[in-house]
């Protein structure tokens, strides 16, 4: 497996990018915030099926976290991450510091689509603003064929999905499935926050969502009836706080009242200090 090569400025990327390119390679590009685990080793595994060339970057983004979130003690692990890259196979990884993304003076910034107004964007005010423009910056800056986000982060790749459709952006963006461990759990680089008590309170999520499916499975349309559920089995597991267990709908994200086709189950909680966000695809089959 290729070792992959670090850079850390522009000039050095776009040298790469334009030698990939006249070499006549497709780019795919895999935007993280390091601390990788399985889920984005899915998601370079993806990038180097579908493209010639795979950049991943690595750059814990300020201006996406709150004032109160967790952007001091956001995990930094560049030489395990390196590590990974290495056992999947990466050609480049972009490690810019912040000037480099966010020069003094930075201050144009994108105003996030529809999508982004309910959900993570009530609970995180701002967080969109500052995915949908460093993503942006990002696509301007490696001009990937292919981007590859995780379905765990489902508003989020629906977000820049909507931007990309809004703005023309010349990528195509590819949603890869949720990885979880065997019991279920997403994979998040925030469960390292958690202890082993946390850690299987931190469950219920799932569990909820779980939940969700068999009702649904079972023949419940009323969509106040399978969120009760899943609030149920929230709080039954012991969460510390929930933000929100809705149906929405996957193009608009939007309410449903009845589930009458595909729908997604939506769910953030706290546990301990940890904020944790899932979904689940529901497909309601013939009662
Ligand atoms: O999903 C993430 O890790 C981040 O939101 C992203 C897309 C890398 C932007 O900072």
């Amino acid at each position: 497996m290729p070792v992959p090569r670090v850079v850390h400025s522009v000039r050095q990327l776009r040298g790469d990018v334009a030698d990939a390119r006249s070499a006549g390679r497709t780019i795919g590009l895999v935007p993280t915030m390091g601390a990788l685990h399985e889920g984005h080793l899915s998601l370079v595994k993806a990038a180097r099926e579908q493209c010639d060339t795979t950049i991943v970057t690595i750059f814990v983004n300020p201006t996406q976290f709150g004032p109160h979130e967790d952007f001091d003690r956001y995990p930094r692990t560049m030489e395990r991450d390196l590590q990974l890259l290495s056992q999947v196979g990466t050609d480049i990884v972009f490690a810019p510091d912040r000037p480099t993304i966010f020069p003094e003076g930075f201050s144009t910034y994108v105003e996030p689509p529809a999508v982004a107004q309910r959900w993570e964007g009530e609970c995180r005010p701002g967080h969109f603003r500052g995915v949908t423009t460093v993503v942006l910056k990002l696509f301007n800056l490696v001009g990937a064929d292919v981007a590859f986000f995780g379905q765990k982060d489902f508003q989020q790749a629906r977000v820049i999905q909507c931007m990309v459709d809004d703005l023309a952006v010349p990528v195509s963006v590819r949603v890869c499935p949720t990885v979880r461990e065997s019991d279920g759990l997403a994979l998040s680089s925030r469960n390292r926050y958690l202890d082993d008590a946390q850690r299987s309170r931190a469950l219920a999520l799932w569990n909820s969502l779980l939940a969700a499916k068999q009702l649904v499975e079972r023949g419940e349309r009323q969509a106040r009836s399978v969120c009760d559920r899943m609030r149920q089995r929230l709080i039954e597991s012991g969460v510390d706080r929930i933000d929100y267990a809705a149906l929405v709908d996957p193009v608009t994200l939007q309410p449903v009242e009845r589930v009458q086709q595909r729908t997604v189950a939506i769910v953030a909680a706290v546990v301990g200090p940890t904020r944790l966000i899932d979904n689940l695809e529901i497909e309601p089959g013939p009662i």
